[in-house]
């Protein structure tokens, strides 16, 4: 954790004691994230929702869609953090019908997508970044596929914003889902939603709250009045404590900036690679630089007693299906890397 953003906890605590519930400030912070969020992604603010999760996130977007009319598909691929599958499965019970294009080798070209939309196809709805493998999609021509097949397009970006540029209008999706905890610096319990401007008006949530309506602090609870904005996309009272750490996060990286972040990400992935190599271990990521994110993963025998064992030499690591996950970011170094292949030298016998 960033120290400016364990200072902004603490700041969010004082406030509390010396402010009570300050809740212009509040909407101020929250405000605050929105408009970096939306200059991160090459956004508009109102087409920004500040949420408590990604699956938050997916489900608001999730219960404003009809699956009774001309199209009920929602494409998915293998690569979907459960979340992502899970909540579009949950809409077989409303009508919907989920298609799941599956990896090969531990990628899934664009083509692949090429045969799974089509005319009925209402959503695409897939990750950027795996998280189990760290392959990275080719997010742009999958979005060229849904729009020429009049589908919409949603990414969860969560595993790859904050390592590399992205810009929603460049990449072409109507739908961005990201959370702050990992590589944008900020807290659990905070995430947000970008939606494109043209949908916002015709995509009205069932899933709702006070802080979504057109006036928040109308505090009428005679109707339903849905921002006009993303803001819709919202429910009750904004993860405050959350906003602030998220808040503190973005304007660290905003000042180092996402060229020099990927360009110092993308030669620490580089060497991680060639180590793996040159020391005989298997990669679970495809090592085309265009085809992985700042995940990189090893097959192993025993992935908890691996990540165990280098949490004991103070190394951070984490694994998911079989893989150990190395997450370098923008503060790792050359001699991180080196610490971390001497430490797994010693532990050979868990590394295929
Ligand atoms: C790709 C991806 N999506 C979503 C999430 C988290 O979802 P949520 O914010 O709903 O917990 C993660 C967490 O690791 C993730 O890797």
């Amino acid at each position: 954790m960033a120290i400016d953003v364990k200072d902004a906890f603490k700041r969010y605590l004082r406030d509390r004691e010396e402010q009570g519930t300050d809740w212009n400030y509040w909407v101020e912070r929250n405000e605050s994230v929105r408009s970096a969020v939306a200059t991160f992604l090459g956004a508009d603010p109102d087409e920004i929702a500040i949420t408590t999760s990604a699956s938050a996130s997916i489900n608001s977007i999730a219960s404003a869609m009809d699956f009774t009319g001309s199209r009920n598909k929602v494409v998915i691929s293998s690569f979907e953090f459960p979340t992502n599958a899970q909540i579009w499965y949950a809409q077989e019970l409303r009508g919907a019908e989920v298609v799941r294009v599956p990896d090969r080798d531990g990628y899934i070209p664009a083509e692949d997508f090429e045969s799974a939309i089509d005319e009925d196809t209402l959503l695409v709805a897939v990750t950027h970044v795996c998280f189990h493998n760290g392959a990275k999609l080719d997010i742009p021509a999958i979005a060229e596929i849904a729009k020429r097949k009049g589908a919409m397009m949603l990414v969860d970006g969560f595993q790859g914003l904050g390592t590399f540029e992205f810009d929603v209008r460049n990449a072409g999706v109507d739908f961005v889902v990201g959370g702050m905890l990992k590589y944008l610096l900020g807290s659990a319990g905070i995430a947000f939603l970008y939606v494109r401007d043209e949908l916002i008006e015709k995509l009205v949530p069932t899933v709702t709250g006070w802080f979504a309506q057109a006036d928040i602090f109308a505090m009428d609870n005679t109707r339903y009045d849905p921002s006009p904005s993303a803001r819709r996309f919202e429910t009750g009272t904004p993860p405050v404590p959350n906003s602030y750490a998220a808040e503190a996060g973005l304007k660290i990286m905003k000042e180092v900036g996402l060229s020099a972040i990927e360009y110092r990400i993308n030669e620490i992935t580089a060497a991680i690679i060639a180590e793996a190599k040159r020391a005989g271990y298997t990669l679970a990521v495809p090592d085309d630089p265009k085809r992985h994110g700042a995940l990189i993963t090893l097959r192993t025998h025993d992935e908890d007693a691996l990540v165990q064992a280098l949490e004991n030499q103070g190394i951070i690591t984490s694994c998911r299906a079989g893989n150990l996950r190395i997450s370098p970011h923008f503060y790792n170094n050359s001699d991180d890397i080196d610490v971390l292949f001497g430490a797994l030298r010693q532990h050979n016998h868990l590394l295929l």
